[in-house]
């Protein structure tokens, strides 16, 4: 049962029913407002109220839902309705989470949610250059994704990442983002080898799942992604990258390493709740 949210201004209405406006800056578990204006167009988000707030319900995935909580951090949270898993995450700084955040975490992990994974934010300035739209290079050709590649797209994230702790996308929302112009492909001599999601705020570039195919790794087809992406971002004027790292992953910490991505402190801590019996 999903009630869907209509609009930024029905998002705005529940936010502020639930009474959960103050708090929800303390917890760090919440929408942009970029994000909130493309996932009602698309139908994607849903809420349900309880008596300490408000689960609003990303349906990301046919395997999973992705949960955020508008909630007095006081009040003991309900568990949400839903026949598959849910996730949720929470944002902190150099490894703190302030009390409110941790209050809702132990109310969480009493209802049954547990630590599913770890991620750390690294950001990198960009400059302001003009780059060509295509780049190919000794058989390397990297383009915007189109319709064609949404079935290649979601073999390769199937079989690298584990679908929950990296927020990958279904088949819907996948070919939403490719007709919205955020998926960029990567071929050798024709053959898809790789795929790199991106978002934008008003000054942000965020960079989502990249993934270069097994057999193609190694041969700096990721470097030509994040590259492509930072250009699309240059033309655009926008001042700063920004992507998360599963703790752990030492070849994508490598590679933003090398071009020049650091840490910023900010850490994202994801629960999950498996689906019921
Ligand atoms: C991370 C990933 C995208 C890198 O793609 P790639 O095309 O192999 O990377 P590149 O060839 O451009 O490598 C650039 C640099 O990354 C680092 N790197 C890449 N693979 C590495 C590995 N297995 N171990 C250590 N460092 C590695 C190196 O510093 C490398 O520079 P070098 O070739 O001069 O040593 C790829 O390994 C992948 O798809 N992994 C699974 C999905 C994933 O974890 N995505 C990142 C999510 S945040």
């Amino acid at each position: 049962m999903c009630n869907y949210i209509r609009n930024i201004e029905h998002f705005e209405e529940l936010v502020t029913h639930s009474g959960s406006r103050e708090s929800i800056k303390n917890i760090n578990c919440y929408l942009m407002p970029e994000e909130i204006y493309k996932l009602t167009r698309n139908k994607t988000l849903c809420f349900q109220e309880m008596e300490s707030g408000l689960w609003v319900i990303q349906n990301i995935h046919k395997e999973y839902v992705l949960l955020y909580l508008y909630a007095n951090p006081a009040k003991t949270i309900e568990l949400p309705i839903t026949d598959i898993a849910a996730t949720t995450f929470f944002i902190g700084t150099n490894k703190i989470f302030p009390i409110s955040t941790q209050t809702v975490i132990a109310h969480l992990q009493e209802i049954g949610f547990f630590c599913h994974a770890t991620s750390f934010r690294f950001s990198k300035m960009l400059g302001r250059v003009s780059s060509p739209e295509t780049v190919i290079l000794g058989g390397l050709e990297i383009r915007a994704a189109g319709a064609e590649d949404v079935t290649q797209i979601l073999c390769l994230w199937e079989e690298t990442f584990d679908l929950v702790a990296n927020q990958i996308p279904d088949s819907n929302n996948l070919i939403a983002e490719v007709s919205d112009g955020n998926v960029i492909c990567a071929f050798i001599d024709g053959v898809f080898a790789g795929v790199l999601v991106t978002g934008f705020t008003k000054s942000e570039l965020l960079i989502r799942h990249v993934a270069v195919a097994r057999e193609f790794r190694g041969k700096s087809i990721g470097t030509a992604l994040v590259a492509a992406a930072e250009e699309v971002a240059q033309k655009k004027g926008l001042g700063r990258s920004l992507l998360w790292v599963i703790e752990g992953n030492k070849p994508a910490l490598s590679l933003y390493n090398k071009l020049g991505y650091n840490t910023d402190g900010r850490f994202m801590t994801q629960y999950t709740l498996a689906a019921p019996d």
